[in-house]
Parts: structure tokens; C-alpha cells; sequence
């Protein structure tokens, strides 16, 4: 069921055409016979969005930063997966970049924040790749999750 998603890559891309941030340039489906292509076509080349260096280093970071009010399991699966349903990357980051560590908001770098963001795309069966997640809000806000059909209730 979780990786269901991943496969439909066709239904992303028309879902990206009615998404949120329909001026992004290049969502035409150009991309959409690629079977690679599942997440989106503004990533890196390989259509990922983090490389899987950063997502370790993310769970170290989580580790050190996160685990005294969360477990890992809280940001994969399912219910993780419909609550950031059709929101960018971006969101995630801003939430956790301006809102945790709940006592400290804020209070880490930014890389820190992007990691543990890789961290939880990594545990959301999203492919590593080449490119690292960025800590730039435009190029997250341009990356989409758990978009379109077979993803859970719908
Ligand atoms: C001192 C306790 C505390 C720490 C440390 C903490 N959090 Fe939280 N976190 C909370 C609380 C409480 C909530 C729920 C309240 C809310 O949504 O504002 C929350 C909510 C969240 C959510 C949104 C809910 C969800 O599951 O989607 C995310 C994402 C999150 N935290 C990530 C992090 C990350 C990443 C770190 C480490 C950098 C972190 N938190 C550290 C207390 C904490």
C-alpha cells in the first residue's frame, strides 16, 4: 500500500497540472512515459529529492534533537502520510524549521532541519538519489508528496 503512490507516475503528473503551485514552470508531461518520474519533475535529475548520506544524517540528528518528545515512527506510514497529503516537502520544513524542537523553535540550523526532513522521506519509502534535499523554501515548496491516487483513503 505505501508505495503505491510512488508508481503512479502519470497520476502525478495530472495531479501536478491542478496542484497548488501552478505556476511552477516545466509540469508538462513531457516526463510522464518515464516510470522513473513518480515524484516530481522539478527535483534532480533522477527525480528524487535527497540522497541517502543526508537521510543518515538525519537520523543521527533526529536522534540528538527530537526523540526526548517523539519516536520515528510518529513522521512514516500511513496516518503521517495523509496529514501532509498533497503539501510540499516545503511545509514540513517550514513546520519543523519554525516550530521544533517545541522548546527551542528555531533553534537549529537549517541543514539541520532539511536532514530531518530527508530522514522522513526516507522513512516514507521516498528514493534517494543524487541531490541533496536543499534548505531553500522555493525549491521545497516546489516538491510535492503523497499526491494523487492510491495513496491511502481516497
Ligand atoms: C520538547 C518536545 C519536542 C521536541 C524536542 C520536538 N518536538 Fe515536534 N512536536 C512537539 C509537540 C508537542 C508537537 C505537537 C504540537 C504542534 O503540532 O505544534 C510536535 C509536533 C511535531 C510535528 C507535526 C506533527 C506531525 O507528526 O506531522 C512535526 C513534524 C515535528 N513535531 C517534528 C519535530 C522534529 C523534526 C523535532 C526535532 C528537530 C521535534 N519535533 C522536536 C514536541 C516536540
Amino acid at each position: 500500500m505505501k508505495k503505491i503512490f510512488f508508481g503512479s507516475a502519470l497520476a502525478f503528473v495530472l495531479a501536478g497540472c491542478s496542484a497548488t503551485y501552478g505556476a511552477a514552470p516545466e509540469t508538462g508531461g513531457a516526463q510522464a512515459a518515464a516510470p522513473e518520474a513518480a515524484v516530481a519533475p522539478e527535483a534532480s535529475s533522477d527525480g528524487s529529492f535527497y540522497t541517502s548520506r543526508q537521510a543518515t544524517r538525519g537520523d543521527g540528528l533526529f536522534r540528538d534533537n527530537c526523540v526526548s518528545c517523539h519516536s520515528a515512527s510518529e513522521f512514516a506510514g500511513a496516518s503521517f502520510q495523509r496529514r501532509w497529503r498533497n503539501r510540499a516537502v516545503g511545509d514540513i520544513y517550514e513546520f519543523v524549521l519554525y516550530s521544533m524542537p517545541d522548546d527551542n523553535p528555531g533553534g537549529l540550523p537549517e541543514q539541520t532541519y532539511a536532514d530531518i526532513v530527508a530522514y522522513m522521506l526516507s522513512m516514507n519509502d521516498f528514493p534517494a538519489g543524487d541531490s541533496e534535499l536543499p534548505t531553500s523554501m522555493d525549491a521545497l515548496m516546489e516538491m510535492m508528496m503523497f499526491t494523487g491516487a492510491g495513496g491511502g483513503d481516497r
